[in-house]
């Protein structure tokens, strides 16, 4: 834990994406967080995509922090198919946004997040919320960043049900070699899966809830959700979307609204059929040392209130 009144230096890593962009939101403005910057990286929508929802995001909001682009593809296979379904064709469908104006930063995302941890005088966190092929290539490009990786709090995996496959999560799917390097790196690594996130659903009431703060951020909120929650229910049937990434702003927050265990993980590369399963071994089965703190659990009241508190800074 830090001394009281520190902030934690964060840098999030991205696939706007409409639960992305809410992480984002509660990022920038948190007094507990620094965010010193945003890469973008394939997943819900092509690289381009991404990055200029990103860019958007920002500068509704006035989030003056660097956004870089990241990779446009995994690591080793082909790209999967974006996910359109739920986030449209622009990655971030449904909200009114004004011509573009913020320009993405010339460093490549790789590049910022190696250039970043180097120079940093202390550690940073990871916040990885899509695929994880950036934070797999920084980690290759240049080993020497480890030490300077406070933890990876990244949204990914579950040990129970997929949503891309029976076995697999998305992010983990898209890029399952990244996630391999990613959970075998040897860092902290807080996993915020299927598990817990898919208890946070943004239904018509939170919207109305945080409709009422009446200020940018809860337009933006608003705009995003009534769409997100459309698709959901199109795909899912929920009656509300699951609010996957800021799972791992709330914990950031405020580790209390999120119960962990610790276990080993280990990524299946190997199989068609669960290629990108977090196996994570709950039971302690394979004796192995653990890699990694599992989300088991959500205080969903705590959460809302944390969503509330970051809308209500801007
Ligand atoms: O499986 C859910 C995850 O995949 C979320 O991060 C969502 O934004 C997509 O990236
Ligand atoms: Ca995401």
């Amino acid at each position: 834990m830090l001394p009281a009144g520190t902030k934690r230096k964060i840098i999030m890593d991205c696939d706007p994406g409409h639960d992305d962009a809410v992480a984002i939101l509660m990022a920038a403005r948190h007094p507990s967080l620094e965010l010193l910057g945003i890469t973008t990286v394939r997943g819900n929508q092509t690289i381009e995509k991404t990055t200029r929802n990103a860019l958007h995001v920002c500068q509704w909001l006035g989030i003056e922090v660097p956004v870089c682009q990241g990779m446009s593809r995994p690591i080793v296979r082909d790209p999967p198919p974006v996910e359109d379904r739920l986030h449209g064709d622009s990655g971030l469908d449904g909200p009114e946004f004004p011509p573009l104006k913020k320009q993405a930063d010339r460093r490549h995302g790789v590049d910022f997040i190696i250039d970043t941890l180097l120079s940093a005088a202390g550690q940073i966190t990871l916040v990885p919320t899509g695929p994880l092929t950036n934070i797999a290539m920084a980690i290759r490009k240049e080993p020497a960043i480890l030490e300077k990786i406070e933890e990876i709090v990244l949204m990914g995996g579950c040990y129970q049900l997929g949503n891309v496959t029976p076995a697999a999560e998305f992010n983990i799917h898209a890029d399952a070699e990244a996630a391999h390097i990613v959970f075998t790196c040897g860092r902290p690594v807080s996993m915020m899966g299927l598990d817990i996130t898919r208890k946070a659903l943004c239904l018509p009431a939170v919207i109305e809830r945080m409709e009422k703060i009446e200020n940018r951020a809860a337009r933006l909120f608003a705009g995003m959700m009534r769409y997100f929650s459309m698709t959901q229910k199109r795909v899912f049937g929920w009656e509300g979307g699951p609010l996957h990434d800021p799972t791992c702003i709330a914990y950031l927050i405020d580790p209390s609204c999120i119960e962990q265990k610790s276990m080993y993980t280990e990524i299946d590369i190997r199989s068609e059929q669960s290629y990108g399963r977090t196996n994570c071994d709950y039971f302690s089965l394979r004796k192995e040392p653990h890699n990694s703190r599992v989300a088991v659990n959500i205080d969903v009241e705590k959460f809302w209130d944390i969503v509330e508190q970051c809308i209500g800074l801007y």
